[in-house]
């Protein structure tokens, strides 16, 4: 093993329990060694270290939950199950393959457009489960990815005939049973709600195994808590549309996830923010001030643990509906051994709940009590203090912006559920509270080293490094000078930018890059892949598959090189380990690996709200809450940027809920849950983490493409949020990928740059004809290209 990757095996192994999210328990766990164990279920041996797409992250090895069993000194007495369960699948797997074909010829569209992102279900099996052992484990096991949607069905959100019927039977038949969810997104567990021990796992990249044996041994201690709201499928709203192909309303407004549950006090199963811990804690008010509360944890178990202390605030009734409560901050405490006790101290700042009023283009604090409460899940709290607040006060003067939506946001209401008679009140003076007016007027220089480029030149820098003849098919594979990265910047311009380029490659869950490469002689990196990854070789045209087959011939095997990357957890179990400091640490080793293979951005965090539990990039996305979202998102961007020359692009800006259609679906949201649920955590990580780049997001908001959008990009993420770095276009918006039987214009590059988005990312011929066109017939201002053209040149200066 190499040093690098020892070293951050070995750092997640030690921390990584900190995402797995205890559900249920009897008692029963941990256990005391490692025995004999019946193993069973779809993720015992397809164990899922991270979703598909370019999310997916290589590794040259990771543990599976039986390898890591196995290796923890376990003794697996189930093979002949797991043996079966793989042939079972192995045996559908054509059936799903010749399915999509067929979808794809009926719809008179490739097989891979069809099948791109398309996750095979698990399928009803039946094999014998009288196995003997001293415990017993189900790894249940979900994957999801980029390009298509999640669907509730059997073997995808709901549970299979089969997995029920065993599920429920093996807790019966053992004392010590535990159900192990393998999964990146919410699953109905309903039908199994009654099993004794549920442990949430999740998908953790490199470690998720062993992570799984030191949890279920007792040596690691899980402290994850849910960062989404868990439910039965029919509970989440459905007021406002998910996966039309065309027009997506986000008519709940700002109810998104626990903001929904708790305004209308449904139950789900699992409420936001939830996790239990082997051991038991007790919560204690220490202090309150208008600035601030603080918790005393005391660990009154038998095991040690660490505990997530929560603080939401509920803002009063005004003339602006809001939701019952919304997360203000959070601290986890130490490893809290038994006996001990931890105190921690939640900062308040009450502007940040203030609520975005569109009729006066500011964010608000309605006159009122503004209720503090504590506690460990959102349905677990009780008031700390009260801020009353003696009048209406605008916070933070802005522009109206980003257009209007064709409905009005749903109103909910509720009543008050607080006996507040023990509960102190701090006054707030209005008139202590000084309003932010935000400026539009910014600084948008112009280098003269752009000034004087050719228009051609001009062009050329504002576009990735495309290859004459194609249209960057692939998607995360257009770089040229390291394999598998996703993009670069121009090499067109070889003596002018001194063969400089920034290298860029995704993420979230690690950095990706091809396993094994071959160095050619003109000196540029060639991915040696024999095939696709993900499956994609299955629907992927005979041609393209031969030539990957002849590229991999050609290469001679004894000069192969290797990148050795790390899979770390995914976007979702990243979040809910509620701790900043693991978080940055994932980002730290993203940054070692970068300056090690040479890469200067990584497309990477990602931070689309969950808004519905069906999409299906959810995985790569922290949270269905802005703050946990940013606060997420800063955190892993400050450990990539402690690296010289690393910078990390915070990703898809903005309003990219769904997959279906993404290229050309328009979310229609109002100004006001945009900036209060979608664009906060974007903010939230600007104004904390300064990344040096923004991808923009394929879908339209409000019937214009985001990347197009002056008042998103410019406007708001520069202007408002004080970015300072350059933005991006998501990969291949323009050119082939366009539907041309789609309802919305595609996307194109004269209009992306007049938006102040500057580069289009990976470019492609059309999109270089497309500048030159305009700027010559005067559509694109010279000015507005140069502008573009001079932020990707300092950014060339300063990474590369
Ligand atoms: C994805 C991005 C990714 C890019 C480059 C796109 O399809 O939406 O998240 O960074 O490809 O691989």
């Amino acid at each position: 093993m190499l040093s690098h990757e020892k070293k951050h095996m070995e750092a997640l192994r030690k921390h990584a329990a900190e995402c797995v999210v205890l559900l249920k328990k009897d008692g029963q766990f941990p256990l005391e060694k490692p025995c004999k164990i019946a193993l069973f279920g779809s993720g015992a041996r397809n164990t899922i270290k991270g979703g598909t797409g370019s999310g997916n992250v290589y590794s040259r090895t990771y543990a599976t939950a039986e390898a890591g069993l196995e290796k923890a000194g376990f003794v697996i007495t189930t093979k002949a199950w797991l043996d079966a369960y793989a042939q079972d699948r192995a045996n559908h797997h054509d059936a799903f393959i010749a399915g999509i074909k067929q979808d794809a010829a009926n719809r008179g569209v490739s097989a891979f457009m069809a099948g791109f992102g398309k996750i095979e279900p698990e399928y009803d099996y039946s094999f014998p489960i009288e196995y003997e052992g001293e415990v017993c484990v189900y790894v249940l096991g979900r994957t999801s990815g980029e390009g298509n949607d999640r669907q509730v069905t059997p073997g995808d959100v709901l549970l299979t005939a089969s997995e029920i019927r065993d599920i429920l039977a093996l807790n019966q038949r053992f004392e010590k049973f535990m159900l192990v969810l393998n999964v990146g997104g919410v699953i109905d567990l309903a039908p199994v709600a009654d099993v004794k021990n549920i442990l949430y796992l999740s998908q953790l990249g490199t470690v998720t195994g062993d992570i799984l044996a030191d949890i279920l041994l007792g040596k690691a201690h899980p402290s994850g808590k849910l960062t989404t709201t868990w439910a039965k499928p029919c509970d989440y709203q459905d007021i406002g549309d998910f996966g039309d192909r065309n027009d997506t309303r986000y008519r709940e407004g700002i109810y998104v996830g626990y903001r929904y549950f708790d305004s209308t006090e449904k139950k789900p199963l699992y409420p936001f923010g939830f996790g239990l811990s082997y051991t038991e804690f007790t919560l204690l008010i220490a202090g309150t001030s208008t600035d601030h509360v603080s918790v005393t944890v005391h660990n009154i178990g038998k095991y040690p643990g660490k505990e997530v202390v929560q603080l939401y605030i509920s803002s009063p009734k005004g003339k602006l509906p809001k939701a019952y409560q919304t997360l203000a901050a959070f601290a986890k405490t130490r490893l809290l051994q038994p006996g001990e006790s931890e105190t921690v101290t939640l900062p308040v700042r009450l502007s940040d709940a203030a609520s975005y009023c569109e009729e006066c283009a500011a964010y608000v604090l309605e006159q009122g009590d503004y209720i503090l409460r504590v506690g460990n899940s959102s349905r677990n709290t009780s008031p700390a203090a009260v801020l009353r607040l003696d009048k209406t006060v605008q916070v933070k003067k802005v522009r109206n912006l980003l257009g209007k939506p064709d409905f009005d946001d749903t109103v909910l209401t509720f009543s008050s559920r607080d006996d507040l008679s023990q509960t102190p009140v701090y006054p707030i003076h209005g008139d202590d509270l000084v309003p932010v007016i935000c400026s539009y007027e910014i600084d948008r220089p112009i280098d003269p080293f752009v000034r004087a480029l050719s228009d051609r030149e001009l062009a050329y820098l504002c576009l990735g490094a495309y290859l004459d003849g194609t249209t960057g098919f692939v998607v995360g594979s257009s770089a040229l000078h390291v394999a598998g990265a996703a993009g670069e910047t121009t090499n067109r311009l070889p003596d002018k930018l001194r063969n400089r380029h920034l290298v860029m490659a995704d993420g979230p869950a690690g950095l990706r890059l091809s396993e094994k490469w071959y160095r050619k002689e003109d000196g540029t990196a060639l991915a040696a892949m024999e095939k696709m990854p993900d499956g994609l070789d299955e629907i992927l045209p005979p041609e393209i598959n031969k030539t990957i087959k002849e590229t991999y011939d050609a290469i001679p095997k004894d000069q192969l090189q290797e990148y050795v990357t790390t899979a770390i957890p995914i976007g979702t179990a990243l979040a809910q380990s509620w701790n900043l400091s693991f978080c940055e640490m994932c980002g730290d080793i993203v940054g070692a690996e970068m300056e090690l293979y040479g890469i200067h951005l990584w497309l990477a965090p990602a931070l689309n709200i969950h808004r519905s539990i069906l999409c299906g990039r959810n995985f790569e996305y922290f949270s269905e809450d802005p703050l946990i979202s940013g606060k997420m998102a800063a955190a892993i961007v400050r450990g990539v940027q402690s690296h010289p020359c690393c910078g990390a692009t915070i990703k898809h800006f903005a309003a990219n809920g769904q997959e279906t259609n993404r290229y050309n679906n328009n979310s229609i949201v109002s100004e006001r849950t945009m900036r209060e649920i979608y664009l906060r955590g974007f903010e939230i990580a600007v104004r904390e983490s300064q990344p040096a780049a923004v991808m923009t997001s394929y879908n339209l908001l409000n019937g214009e493409h985001t990347s197009q959008r002056k008042d998103l990009v410019d406007d708001i993420l520069r202007c408002e949020f004080g970015f300072q770095g350059f933005v991006m276009t998501d990969w291949i918006t323009t050119g082939k990928m366009y539907d041309p039987s789609s309802k919305h214009p595609g996307i194109f590059a004269h209009k992306v740059i007049a938006a102040g988005n500057d580069i289009i990312m990976p470019g492609a011929e059309p999109d270089f004809a497309d500048l030159m066109r305009s700027l010559a017939d005067g559509t694109l201002d010279r000015e507005k290209l140069m502008i573009c053209a001079s932020r990707i040149y300092r950014m060339i200066l300063y990474y590369a």
